[in-house]
C-alpha cells in the first residue's frame, strides 16, 4: 500500500513518538500499543469519568488516604516539599489536597506537574491558580518516560509525585529503571512519594477495569480513534471488543482489544496494512498490583530508602514515602 500522498499526513510520521510506538505495536508479534496512547484530549476526559464511576475505587480510595493523612505526609516529607514535582499529574484534583498540606506547612509552594496531556494540565493550572493562591503552578508537557534529564526544581530539596498507580503501567523491569532514572535527577534527601494499587479480589479488580457503563471500554478504544484522526487509521472501534483479565502469575489486570472479526486495517501515514484475526487481540495496558513487600523491594532496586506509608482501612491502595538515599 501506498496512501501517504493522498492524505493530509506527515510523510515522516513513522519518526514521532506517536507514529514510531503504533508501528513497532502493530507488527509485532503479539500487537500492542502503549497505554501513554490513551491520553489525547478525549481519552484525558474519559480518564476522568473513569475516577467518578462506582467500580474504579482507586482515585476515590487514594484520595481518602489524601484527606485522612495529608498533612502527616507532608510532615514526613520535611522540608523535601520545597518544590512539588508530579509526574504524569493529569488534572492534578487529587493533589490539591497534598498541595494544601504544603501550603499549610511551608506557606508558598512552587509545584511542577509534568504530563504528556497539555490539555489536562491547563486545567490543573487554571483551577489551582484560581483556588490556591499560595502555590505557585508551572506546568510541563513532557513524556516522563523520555525526558527526566530535565526535572526542574534542582535549586531547592524536592518531593516527587508519583500517583495513581501510573507506576504500575511498566513491567517490573522498567519499574525499576525508571524509578532509577528518578533517582539520578534528584539529590540525596529528596523524596518521593509513590501511590500503588494493592493485590486484593479478583472480582473487585476485574470490575474496575471493566466498568457496567462502559466508560473504560470508550477510553481503550479511544486508542484506535486517536490513530484514525493522527495517522489516517481506518479503524472501525465498534469492530473491537475490550476485555479486562487479571493475570494472576504477573498480578496484574490486562487490558486488550480483541478484533471481532478477521479484517484488515490501513493506517495511511504509516504507509501500513494491519491484518487481525477473529478474536486477536492488541494488548494496550497491564496495571500491576503489590503487596507492600513488593513495593518496598521496588523503591529499593531503584534507589529509595522506603520511609512510611499510608493505607485505607481496608488496605486497597497504599501511599508510600520514600527518600532518595
Ligand atoms: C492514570 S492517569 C493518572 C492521573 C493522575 N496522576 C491521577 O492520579 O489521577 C495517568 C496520567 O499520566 C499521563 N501519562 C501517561 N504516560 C505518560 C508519560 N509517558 N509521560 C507523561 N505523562 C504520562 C497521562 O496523560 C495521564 O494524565
Amino acid at each position: 500500500m501506498n496512501a501517504v500522498s493522498s492524505f493530509p499526513y506527515l510523510p515522516t510520521a513513522s519518526t514521532t513518538p506517536l507514529g514510531m510506538e503504533v508501528l513497532r505495536g502493530l507488527t509485532a508479534r503479539t500487537k500492542r500499543l502503549s497505554p501513554w496512547l490513551f491520553y489525547d484530549e478525549r481519552g484525558s476526559v474519559l480518564f476522568e469519568a473513569i475516577t467518578e464511576l462506582p467500580e474504579y475505587y482507586l482515585t476515590r480510595t487514594e484520595r481518602e488516604i489524601f484527606a485522612e493523612h495529608g498533612d502527616a505526609i507532608l510532615g514526613a516529607a520535611g522540608d523535601s516539599a520545597q518544590a512539588i514535582l508530579e509526574l504524569g499529574a493529569g488534572t492534578a484534583a487529587k493533589t490539591d489536597l497534598l498541595l494544601a498540606a504544603a501550603v499549610r506547612h511551608r506557606g508558598e509552594v512552587a509545584y511542577y506537574p509534568i504530563d504528556i496531556a497539555s490539555s489536562a494540565l491547563d486545567q490543573a493550572r487554571s483551577r489551582i491558580a484560581r483556588e490556591m493562591p499560595q502555590v505557585s503552578v508551572q506546568p510541563i508537557v513532557s513524556d516522563y518516560t523520555r525526558s527526566l534529564g530535565e526535572l526542574p526544581g534542582s535549586e531547592r530539596s524536592r518531593l516527587v509525585l508519583y500517583i495513581g498507580s501510573s507506576i504500575g503501567n511498566f513491567e517490573p523491569q522498567a519499574a525499576a529503571a525508571l524509578l532509577r532514572r528518578l533517582r539520578r535527577q534528584l539529590a540525596a534527601g529528596d523524596r518521593l512519594l509513590l501511590g500503588v494499587d494493592h493485590v486484593k479480589d479478583r472480582t473487585t479488580l476485574v470490575r474496575a477495569y471493566n466498568d457496567g457503563a462502559g466508560v473504560t471500554a470508550e477510553f481503550n478504544r479511544n486508542v484506535l480513534s486517536r490513530i484514525n484522526a493522527e495517522l489516517g487509521g481506518s479503524f472501525r472501534p465498534r469492530l473491537f471488543r475490550h476485555r479486562a483479565v487479571w493475570n494472576d502469575r504477573e498480578s496484574r489486570i490486562e487490558m486488550h482489544l480483541e478484533s471481532l472479526v478477521a479484517q484488515e486495517v490501513t493506517i495511511a501515514a504509516l504507509d501500513l496494512t494491519v491484518r487481525f484475526r477473529r478474536g486477536e487481540s492488541i494488548h494496550t495496558e497491564n496495571s500491576y498490583k503489590f503487596t507492600a513487600e513488593a513495593v518496598k523491594a521496588l523503591l529499593a532496586r531503584g534507589g529509595f530508602a522506603p520511609r512510611q506509608h499510608w493505607t485505607d482501612a481496608r488496605s486497597w491502595f497504599g501511599v508510600y514515602l520514600a527518600e532518595a538515599v
